[in-house]
C-alpha cells in the first residue's frame, strides 16, 4: 500500500466522532502516522472548509484522511464531498454505506478510498462498488463495533483481495500492530488509543474515564443508536441506558443534534481501553507504540 511507504509506523489513527479534528490529525502527521477525522464532527459545510485549510496548512505535504458517510440519510453528503475536492486528502474512508457515491470524484483528484466494512460479504460488494481498499473492523472496536475476529477476517479478505487492507478492533499497543501486520494487514487502524490523547477533543471527563478504565468497564449495546456499539458502562448507566425500559432504537444518522448529544454524554471506548494510562500527546504515544512495534518484529524475526 502505497501510502504507508511514507509512516514511520503502519498506524492509522481512526476517525471518531466528537474527538477527532484538525489537533489530532496535524500531530498524527507530524507524528509520522495517518490522522483522520470524520466530517460530521464539523457541524456545517463552512467548518469543515476551514478544518480542511487549516489542516493542509500545517501538515506539510504529509497525508491525512478524512471519513465520509455514505448512508442515505446523511444530507450533507454533497456539500461534503465539494470541499474534499477542494483540499484533496489522501485518503476517504467511508462508513455505514456503499462507497459508489463518492469513488469517482476521489479518484479523479487521485485520491485512495477505503471502504469500512465488517465483513468479507460487505467487504466483496465494496470492492465491486470501485472501492480501493478495505478498512475491516473488527470486534473489541471502539464506536459502532464489528463482530469477527481480526485473524479470521484478514485471512477471509486475502482469500479474494489483494488490495490495501486496514484492521481495526481492539489494538492497543505496538505488539498488535505488528501482530495486524503479520497477520496480513497494511496498516493497523486504532480508536481507543487515542481517545485520552492531549490533542482529542473528548472532554477531560471522558478522557479520565477512560484512563480509569479497564476491559471489564466495556459493555455493548445497540440501545442508545440502534446498532450495536461499545459504551464505558458507567456513562451508559448514568443516561439509563442500562434499564431495557428505555429502549431507543432509532437508527438515523442524519439527526446530528440528537447523535451529538448522544456520543457527548454517553462515552464509547474500545477493548483497548486498559492501554491509555495517562493523558498524553500523540507524539509520546506513537514513541510508545514504535518501540514496541519494532521489538515485537525482532521477536517475530527470530
Ligand atoms: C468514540 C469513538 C467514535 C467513533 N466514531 C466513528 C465515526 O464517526 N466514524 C467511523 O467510521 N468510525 C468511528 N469509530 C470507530 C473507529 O473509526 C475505529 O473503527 C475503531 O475505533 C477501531 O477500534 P479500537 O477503538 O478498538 O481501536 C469511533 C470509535 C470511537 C471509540
Amino acid at each position: 500500500m502505497k501510502i504507508t511507504r511514507d509512516l514511520r509506523l503502519p498506524v492509522l489513527v481512526a476517525p471518531m466522532f466528537l474527538v477527532s479534528g484538525v489537533e489530532m490529525v496535524v500531530a498524527a502527521a507530524h507524528a509520522g502516522i495517518l490522522g483522520a477525522f470524520p466530517t460530521p464532527n464539523c457541524r456545517t459545510p463552512a467548518e469543515l472548509d476551514d478544518w480542511m485549510n487549516q489542516i493542509n496548512a500545517r501538515v506539510e505535504g504529509r497525508p491525512w484522511a478524512v471519513n465520509l458517510i455514505t448512508h442515505s440519510t446523511n444530507a450533507r453528503l454533497g456539500d461534503d464531498l465539494a470541499i474534499l475536492e477542494k483540499y484533496q486528502p489522501a485518503m476517504v474512508i467511508t462508513a455505514l454505506g456503499s462507497p459508489a457515491p463518492v469513488v469517482a470524484r476521489v479518484h479523479a483528484y487521485g485520491g485512495m478510498v477505503m471502504a469500512d466494512v465488517p465483513d468479507p460479504a460487505l467487504a466483496k460488494k465494496a470492492l465491486a462498488a470501485g472501492a480501493d481498499g478495505l478498512a475491516c473492523l473488527a470486534t473489541g472496536a471502539g464506536g459502532h463495533t464489528g463482530h469477527l475476529s481480526p485473524f479470521a477476517f484478514i485471512s477471509a479478505v486475502r482469500a479474494f483481495h489483494r488490495g490495501p487492507l486496514s484492521i481495526g478492533g481492539g489494538i492497543s499497543d505496538g505488539e498488535g500492530v505488528a501482530a495486524a501486520i503479520a497477520a496480513g494487514a497494511d496498516i493497523a487502524c486504532m480508536g481507543t488509543r487515542f481517545l485520552g490523547a492531549s490533542e482529542s477533543l473528548a472532554s477531560d471527563e471522558y478522557k479520565q474515564a477512560v484512563v480509569a478504565a479497564s476491559i471489564g468497564d466495556i459493555v455493548a449495546s445497540d440501545r442508545v443508536t440502534g446498532t450495536t456499539a461499545l459504551w464505558l458502562r458507567e456513562s451508559l448507566a448514568a443516561a439509563g441506558y442500562l434499564d431495557p425500559d428505555t429502549a431507543d432504537a432509532a437508527r438515523d444518522y442524519g439527526s446530528a443534534n440528537d447523535a451529538h448529544r448522544r456520543w457527548r454524554d454517553i462515552w464509547s471506548a474500545g477493548q483497548a481501553v486498559g492501554s491509555v494510562r495517562a493523558i498524553e500527546p500523540v507524539a509520546e504515544i506513537v514513541d510508545q507504540l514504535d518501540t514496541a512495534f519494532r521489538k515485537a518484529a525482532a521477536r517475530l524475526q527470530s
